[in-house]
C-alpha cells in the first residue's frame, strides 16, 4: 500500500517535472498523462487551438467516463456520453489551466445534437474579427451514426460558454472528421470528410464564419482521409490527415497546394522514425504555430485508447522544414526551448 503510494507519487512528480516549463527543459512527453495545472489529466481529445490575444485555448472532446460499443455496432465504433467541449488555456503550450466544459450536453432532450446518446467529435474554435464572436465547429452525430452533419456554435469569449445555434451539411453534402482554417485575408474554410469519407470537401465560410457560401470544392475524391489539420507556411497550405480506419492508427499524408480552393497534391507520409506507417499509433488533429518561435509548428495527435477513451493521450510533435522537404520525426521527447526565439 504505502509502497503504491510512493510509486504514484514519485510518477506524479515526475509528470509534473517534465511538463513544467518553470524547471527547465520545457519538455512535452509523449503518451504521458499530461495534467493541468490543477493535477487533472487534460481531458481534450480530437482538439483544436486557437491563438488569442497572447493565449493558446485547446478545445476537444471532454471524453468523461465508461467506453461502450452500442449493441447494433457492426463496427468499432467504441464510445463515451457527450458530457461536452472542454477547454484549456496556456501561455507557453505545456502548463494548462482547465477553462471549463464550453459547450454542454444537452441532457433533457434526447432528440437534441448534444444529447448525451448522440456523438460529437472534432470541435474547432475560430476567432471572427469582424463580429469578434468565437465560433466553434464540430462534427456532430446521430447515435447509430447516419448524421454526418456540422454542428455550430457561438460565444463571446474564448472560455465560453458557447450557444449551440444548430447543425447541418455544408453544401448538402455529408460532413464528417473536420476542421477549420482561418486565412492571412480573413476568410474561413471548413475541410471535411465526406461521401461516406470518400471525398473531402473544403467549404468556404461567410464572413461571419456561420454558414458555408456555397462556393466549395471536392478534393482527394475516392481516396478515404479522416482527421485533417491544417496549416500555412511560406504562402503554401499543408493539410495533414489519415486513413479510415477507426480508432486504429494508420499511416498519415500530407497534401500541398497554392491556393485553398486550388488542386491539391498528395506529397507523402511525412512522419518517419520508429513506427512512422503507424503514425506513432497516433491520429493527426491539429497543427500549431508557436508565436515567438522561428518554424515551430506543433503537430497535435491523438493516441486513442479504444476501449477507455477517457484514457487516451497525446503525441505533439515538431514539424521539420527543409527547403521543400518537410518531415515529423518520432521524439520520445522533445523542449520548446530548442527551438530559437524569434519577435
Ligand atoms: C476515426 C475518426 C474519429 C472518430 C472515430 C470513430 O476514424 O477520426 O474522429 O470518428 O473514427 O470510430
Amino acid at each position: 500500500m504505502i509502497k503504491n503510494f510512493v510509486y504514484t507519487a514519485l510518477a506524479t512528480a515526475a509528470i509534473i517535472l517534465l511538463t513544467s516549463c518553470n524547471s527547465q527543459p520545457c519538455n512535452i512527453v509523449q503518451g504521458e498523462v499530461w495534467l493541468d495545472t490543477a493535477g487533472n489529466p487534460i481531458n481534450a481529445h480530437g482538439s483544436g487551438m486557437l491563438y488569442h490575444d497572447g493565449v493558446y485555448y485547446w478545445y476537444g472532446e471532454y471524453k468523461k467516463g465508461e467506453t461502450i460499443l452500442p449493441e447494433w455496432a457492426t463496427w468499432e465504433c467504441y464510445r463515451t456520453d457527450v458530457t461536452g467541449v472542454s477547454c484549456y488555456s496556456s501561455t507557453d503550450l505545456v502548463n494548462w489551466t482547465f477553462e471549463g466544459i464550453v459547450l454542454s450536453a444537452v441532457k433533457d432532450d434526447p432528440t437534441h445534437d448534444l444529447h448525451p446518446s448522440k456523438v460529437l467529435e472534432r470541435p474547432k474554435v475560430i476567432y471572427n474579427s469582424k463580429t469578434q464572436k468565437f465560433v466553434m465547429w464540430a462534427h456532430v452525430e446521430s447515435a447509430d451514426y447516419s448524421k454526418a452533419a456540422a454542428g455550430v456554435a457561438v460565444s463571446n469569449s474564448p472560455t465560453g460558454p458557447f450557444t449551440y445555434l444548430g447543425s447541418f451539411r455544408p453544401n448538402n453534402a455529408m460532413s464528417r472528421d473536420q476542421t477549420l482554417f482561418v486565412d492571412d485575408d480573413g476568410k474561413a474554410y471548413q475541410f471535411a470528410s465526406s461521401e461516406h469519407n470518400a471525398s473531402r470537401y473544403i467549404n468556404e465560410l461567410t464572413d461571419d464564419y456561420l454558414q458555408p457560401t456555397g462556393r466549395y470544392t471536392r478534393n482527394f475524391i475516392d481516396m478515404s482521409r479522416e482527421a485533417p489539420a491544417v496549416f500555412k507556411k511560406d504562402g503554401k497550405y499543408y493539410m495533414l490527415s489519415s486513413g479510415c480506419t477507426g480508432w486504429d492508427p494508420n499511416q498519415a499524408e500530407l497534401a500541398v497546394a497554392d491556393s485553398i480552393m486550388g488542386q491539391w497534391t498528395a506529397i507523402g507520409n511525412p512522419c518517419t522514425g520508429v513506427d512512422a506507417d503507424k503514425t506513432f499509433y497516433a491520429q493527426s488533429t491539429y497543427v500549431q504555430q508557436v508565436y515567438g518561435k522561428k518554424d515551430l509548428y506543433i503537430a497535435m495527435f491523438d493516441r486513442w485508447n479504444k476501449t477507455d477513451l477517457e484514457d487516451s493521450r497525446y503525441v505533439w510533435l515538431p514539424i521539420e522544414f527543409d527547403n521543400d522537404k518537410i518531415t515529423i520525426p518520432w521524439r520520445e521527447s522533445w523542449s520548446m526551448d530548442e527551438y530559437e526565439n524569434q519577435r
